[in-house]
């Protein structure tokens, strides 16, 4: 049961262990063969200190294909990959949910369904983003605080994050962190189109107070959700383990999608069905 009342005061909440852990490292092999099957030609290179680098085509056109991205740390001056690919990749995103039928289950097993269902009453939740994410030991990057909501919502606002911890998540390989309450605060940037490219705008230049933030640490096969204002972040991975984890982003079937976010997509969106 969630505490719906500390939900609509944090912003966030976690169930712990909740997808069973086997399941867990089930999916975590199957995402491994995946990218040993990958041609090696395969490359773009993802950090959140250089958005400018997202507005490649590769990106851009990211929202309805399954796409990988890479390390900053990963390639030579000539572009190479100087690492083996499962320590090189940075995330896959950002239709795995839709094109993959081991990642469609996955993401609508009845327990994350219901889980959603308990967490909005939106007559037609749906999946409107998936991202595998590494955070690769010793070079898995540092995520600056922002709200998902930045990158794609609707009106009105319906974003929430269902953050499953693949692995466990503590401060030493770069758990999430995240601001109790922060989602009460307005919008602070959007991610959005401009003449085909997308450029993040400041709205709210009012800082984040990250002295409030607490971490946010679970273990492997708890789920973490937040409301899309909610401002988190994560700091660099030093430690010798990766922190893995899949994100699914949902809104309201029913609610209209803000067109010039930057996700777009051709395909249509789903629900839990
Ligand atoms: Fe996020």
């Amino acid at each position: 049961m969630i505490d719906k009342e500390a939900w609509n005061k944090q912003g966030f909440g976690v169930c712990e262990n909740f997808i069973d852990p086997a399941k867990c490292d089930q999916i975590r092999a199957y995402c491994h063969d995946m990218l040993m099957k990958l041609p090696a030609d395969h490359s773009s290179i993802f950090s959140s200190r250089h958005q400018n680098q997202n507005t490649s085509k590769y990106f851009l056109e990211s929202g309805d294909k399954i796409r990988f991205f890479w390390e900053e740390g990963a390639f030579d001056d000539e572009g190479r990959m100087v690492r083996p690919k499962e320590q090189a990749i940075n995330k896959i995103g950002h239709a795995l949910h839709d094109l993959d039928p081991i990642f469609d289950s996955f993401s609508r097993q009845e327990k994350i369904a219901g889980l959603v269902r308990e967490l909005v009453d939106y007559s037609d939740p749906h999946i409107i983003q998936s991202m595998y994410i590494f955070k690769q030991p010793y070079i898995g990057g540092e995520v600056l605080c922002h709200q998902d909501s930045s990158f794609i919502d609707t009106t009105p606002s319906s974003l929430i994050g269902v953050w499953i911890a693949l692995e466990d998540a503590t401060k030493e390989n770069g758990c999430l962190w995240g601001i109790p309450g922060g989602h009460l605060e307005p919008l602070r940037s959007r991610y959005h189109l401009v003449d085909g490219g997308a450029v993040m705008t400041v709205v709210d230049e009012t800082p984040w107070d990250l002295s409030q933030a607490v971490p946010l640490e679970v273990s492997k096969g708890s789920v973490l959700f937040f409301k899309g204002h909610f401002p988190h972040f994560s700091y660099e991975n030093l430690s010798a383990r990766s922190r893995q984890a899949y994100v699914l982003h949902i809104l309201d079937g029913g609610a209209t999608y803000i067109q010039d976010c930057w996700l777009q997509r051709s395909m249509p969106t789903r629900g839990f069905d």
